[in-house]
């Protein structure tokens, strides 16, 4: 895969292949799960990603692509564990957010390491991840503009 080629050394090689395999591996887990609960697959939009590409832009070097990717791990963490709180979701659902939770929970902190360690060579890194932040912050404003204005209650609308 292109990220795998552009890593420049052996351990992020290593993490990246098991990251891509993990991804893999979530996506027949959750086609089990669906098919478990006799259900069927569908096609849906991702906004979180289609907004955070046009907020960031195109990446165009490994450190945009890891900042990139280590945001928006974080809002996955995070997404999975909003799930994991509602009390009544069937067991296959839990079991399947459980075991994915797990590999994610890693994601964010190989890459977050590699970021880390990129930033102590070159300072110009932690302006690439804040570029990412700030990219996620606006995207997660938009969204939450978006679910109000369905709800009929846009942000800043007077109460
Ligand atoms: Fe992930």
């Amino acid at each position: 895969m292109r990220l795998g080629r552009l890593a420049d050394d052996v351990e992020l090689r290593n993490n990246l292949s098991r990251h891509l395999r993990d991804e893999a591996v979530h996506a027949w887990l959750w086609t089990k799960a669906i098919r478990e609960m006799d259900g069927h697959i569908v096609e849906v939009d991702e906004p979180y990603q289609t907004l955070l590409g046009q907020h960031f832009g195109i990446p165009r070097s490994l450190d945009e692509l890891l900042a990139l990717t280590w945001v928006s791990e974080r809002r996955g963490c995070e997404q999975y564990e909003e799930h994991l709180d509602v009390q009544d979701i069937p067991t296959v659902i839990r079991r399947t957010l459980r075991g994915i939770l797990k590999d994610e929970i890693w994601h964010v902190s190989y890459i977050n390491e590699e970021l880390q360690r990129r930033a102590l060579r070159d300072p110009r890194i932690q302006d690439v991840i804040d570029r990412a932040l700030a990219a996620d912050e606006r995207t997660m404003a938009e969204l939450a503009d978006i679910a109000a204005v369905g709800q009929g209650t846009p942000s800043g609308a007077q109460a």
